[in-house]
C-alpha cells in the first residue's frame, strides 16, 4: 500500500513519487490549497493538495480528524520548513487520495488531555498519540536489550504455568476455578518464584523469563494487577554473583537504550541504614535531605509524645531539616501534616528558625514551649538547623516515624525543586528476615517465605528469629524498587523451619508447597536470584512517574479494565458449569 513511512520522508526523496499512509491529524482549508498533516508511527508529514487536482481537492475537503487515508504524490521542498518535525523540510504534494476509512467524530481529540477513565476507555485512540508511540517503542527496545543480553550470555528462556497453585509473594491470589474438577481452583502467580527454583533442582544453570505476575493488591500508580517481570534464577551462586552479574546487565541496557551512564559499582546499603538515614528501604539518593535521631536530647521532657517514643526501645524520635522551609506558610504546613498522615502519622509537630541567632525568640513552634533549653539546643544542633529552616519531627514507633518522615522528605523535596537531576542506583541489603505483624501477632516475611537467612542453623536461626537477617537483596534507582532478590533455601530442614516461624503449620506447608519441600530433598543445588519490574524499568526510562504509561491497556487504580469492561458479570449457566455462585453483597 505504501512506498514510505511517514514521518520518513526527507529531502533524498525530492521530485520522487512516493505513496503514504496514515491518520489526519490536522488539516487546513484554503481556497485554493489544502494542507493535512498525516501521521504514523514514525511521525507527521505535510501533504498538499492544490485546488487544480480536482478530484483529490473535493475528497479532502471532505475529511476530518483521524480519518485514515492513503496517499500517492510527489516530494518537493517546503516554502516555509518547519524544523520540529523531522520530514520538517519537504512535503508531498498529492496526486491521488483514497479514504482507507473515515473517522467519526472522536470522543476527545488528540491534542486535547481529557480524564484518564476518557483516556482508558478510549486506550487504542490515547495510544496513537506520539509521545506513547515513543513510551511503547523504548518499552519494546528495553526487553529487546535484556533478551538480546541474556541470549548471548546462555540463560535460557523457559516459560512456567499461568494456571498454577498460588505462590505466595504477599499479595491476594486471583483465582480460576477448574471446570471438571469441581470446588477447586487454580491461582494465578503472583511470580514465577517456585518455579524457577525448580527448574534449578531440575539442572537448568541459568534462567529468565519475560513473565506476567498476578497480584490482588493496593494499586498505586508504581502497581498493576497484573505487571511484567524480567525474572531470573542462577544455580551455585551467592548473592554477590547474582547482584554482580545483574547490575551489568541493567548497566548494559540503560546505556544501550536510553543512553545513560549508571556510573561505577553501585552502593550497597543496609536496610537499618536506609531506614534510620531516609526513612525508607528504597530510598532517593537524588535528594539530599536526611533524618536525624534526636530521642537523646528529648527524652526528659514533660512531652510525652516526644519522650515517651524517645525512652521506647521500639519508638522513634526524628526530625527532618528542610532547608528554606520557613518561608512555608501555616496552610502548606498544614498540607504536610496531611500528607504525614497518610503514611500513618497522629500529628506533625514542626519547628520554625526565624533567626537562630536570637535563640528561643527566634522560634516559631507550637512544640517549642515543651522543649527546655537543653533539648531546644541539643535538637538544633542535631540537625544543624539555620536561619530560614524549617524542622519536623516524628515521633512514635520506629517504622511509622520512618514512613511518614521518608514520605515528606520526598515531598517537600520536590516541592523545593531539591531532586538532583541525576541518576541514583544502590543495592539495599541485609534485609530483617521477619517483620512482627502487631495485628496478626505474628512474623511475616520481608521478602518471601522462600529466602534464605544469613544464619544457617536450624536451631540458632529459631533462638534469634526476631533479629535475623535475610540474604535478600533490592536494587532501587531513583526511590524505584526496580529489583528484588535473593538466595534461596535448598534444605528442606530449614525451608520447614522458616515456614514453622511464619506460623505455617506442618501440614498446611505440606498442602501448599509439599513439592517444594520434596524437590529439596533430591540434591537440590544452592541457588538464588532476581526479578526486575519491566514496567517500572520502562517507566524510568521514558520519564514518567505512572507505569500505566508504559503497559499498553493498563488496568485504573481500582483494578479494571474500561476499555472492555471488564471484570463483568457473567451468565449464571456459565457460573453453574464452574461449580460457582455468587454471594451478592449487601449494598449491592
Ligand atoms: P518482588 O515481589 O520484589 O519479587 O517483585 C520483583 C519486582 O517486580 C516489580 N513489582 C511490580 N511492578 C508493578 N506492579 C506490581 N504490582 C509489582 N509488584 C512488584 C518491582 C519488584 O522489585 N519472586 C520474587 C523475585 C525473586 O525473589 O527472585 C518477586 O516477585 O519492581
Ligand atoms: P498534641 O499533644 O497531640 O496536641 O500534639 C502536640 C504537637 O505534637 C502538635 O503539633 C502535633 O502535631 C504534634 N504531634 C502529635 N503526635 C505526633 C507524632 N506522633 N509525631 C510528631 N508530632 C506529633
Amino acid at each position: 500500500m505504501r512506498s514510505h513511512y511517514c514521518g520518513l520522508i526527507h529531502e533524498a526523496l525530492i521530485d520522487q513519487s512516493v505513496s503514504v499512509c496514515g491518520w489526519v491529524d490536522t488539516v487546513r482549508l484554503q481556497s485554493h490549497v489544502a494542507f493535512v498533516d498525516l501521521r504514523d508511527h514514525e511521525g507527521i508529514v505535510q501533504i498538499v493538495v492544490e485546488r487544480e487536482s480536482e478530484e483529490a481537492f473535493r475528497q479532502i475537503s471532505g475529511v476530518g480528524y483521524e480519518y485514515c487515508l492513503r496517499i500517492e504524490g510527489t516530494v518537493r521542498r517546503r516554502v516555509s520548513a518547519n524544523d520540529k518535525l523531522r520530514s520538517g523540510q519537504v512535503e508531498v504534494l498529492a496526486g491521488r487520495i483514497e479514504i482507507l476509512n473515515k473517522a467519526e467524530g472522536l470522543p476527545f481529540a488528540l491534542h486535547e488531555n481529557p480524564n484518564e477513565d476518557t483516556r482508558l476507555t478510549y486506550r487504542y485512540l490515547e495510544l496513537r498519540r506520539a509521545d506513547m508511540q515513543r513510551k511503547m517503542r523504548l518499552r519494546t527496545r528495553l526487553v529487546s536489550a535484556l533478551r538480546h543480553y541474556l541470549d548471548e550470555r546462555g540463560f535460557q528462556d523457559i516459560e512456567t504455568p499461568i494456571l498454577t497453585k498460588a505462590t505466595p509473594e504477599g499479595a491476594r491470589d486471583y483465582l480460576v476455578p477448574s471446570r471438571v474438577h469441581p470446588g477447586e481452583f487454580f491461582a494465578l502467580p503472583q511470580s514465577p518464584q517456585l518455579f524457577k527454583q525448580l527448574l534449578m533442582v531440575a539442572g537448568f544453570d541459568r534462567y529468565y523469563q519475560i513473565a506476567r505476575c498476578f497480584r490482588d493488591e493496593d494499586l498505586r500508580a508504581d502497581r498493576q494487577p497484573e505487571f511484567t517481570q524480567l525474572d531470573m534464577e542462577f544455580a551455585f551462586v551467592g548473592e554477590r554473583d547474582v547482584q554482580d552479574a545483574v547490575e551489568a546487565m541493567i548497566r548494559h541496557v540503560f546505556q544501550e537504550v536510553s543512553g545513560v551512564d549508571l556510573g561505577g559499582p553501585f552502593p550497597r546499603m543496609s536496610y537499618a541504614e536506609a531506614m534510620a538515614r531516609y526513612g525508607s528501604d528504597k530510598p532517593d539518593l537524588r535528594i539530599a535531605l536526611e533524618l536525624v535521631d534526636v530521642a537523646e536530647h528529648v527524652r526528659h521532657v514533660e512531652f510525652k509524645v516526644f519522650s515517651g517514643p524517645a525512652n521506647d526501645p521500639a519508638g522513634r524520635v526524628a526530625a527532618l531539616r528542610v532547608p528554606g522551609g520557613a518561608s512555608f506558610t501555616r496552610k502548606q504546613i498544614d498540607e504536610l501534616g496531611v500528607h504525614a498522615a497518610k503514611y500513618g502519622a497522629k500529628g506533625l509537630a514542626w519547628l520554625r528558625v526565624d533567626a537562630l541567632e536570637n535563640g528561643r525568640d527566634g522560634i516559631n513552634s507550637p512544640v517549642a514551649k515543651f522543649l527546655d533549653d537543653a533539648a531546644l539546643e541539643g535538637v538544633l544542633g542535631a540537625t544543624a538547623a539555620q536561619s530560614g529552616d524549617l524542622l519536623l519531627f516524628g515521633a512514635g514507633d520506629y517504622k511509622t516515624v520512618s514512613d511518614f518522615l521518608g514520605a515528606l522528605r520526598i515531598k517537600v523535596a520536590r516541592d523545593l525543586g531539591l531532586v538532583e537531576n541525576a541518576w541514583k542506583p544502590l543495592w539495599v541489603v541485609d534485609f530483617p528476615m521477619f517483620e512482627f505483624d502487631a495485628e496478626a501477632k505474628r512474623f511475616v516475611a520481608l521478602h518471601h517465605p522462600f529466602t534464605a537467612p544469613k544464619i544457617d542453623d536450624v536451631a540458632d536461626l529459631r533462638a534469634n528469629a526476631a533479629n535475623a537477617v535475610s540474604r535478600g537483596y533490592d536494587m532501587v534507582l531513583n526511590g524505584n524498587e526496580i529489583g528484588g532478590g535473593s538466595i534461596r533455601i535448598h534444605r528442606t530442614d530449614m525451608q520447614s523451619a522458616v515456614f514453622d516461624l511464619l506460623g505455617i503449620g506442618a501440614e498446611e506447608a505440606q498442602a501448599k508447597f509439599g513439592f517444594l519441600l520434596e524437590a529439596l530433598r533430591y540434591g537440590a543445588p544452592p541457588h538464588g536470584g532476581i526479578a526486575f519490574g519491566i514496567d517500572r524499568i520502562a517507566a524510568l526510562m521514558a520519564g514518567t512517574d505512572s507505569i500505566r504509561d508504559v503497559i499498553a491497556f493498563p488496568k485504573t487504580a481500582s483494578a479494571q479494565d474500561l476499555m472492555t469492561a471488564a471484570p463483568s458479570r457473567v451468565p449464571g449457566a456459565q457460573l453453574a458449569e464452574l461449580h460457582v455462585q455468587v454471594v451478592e453483597p449487601a449494598d449491592r
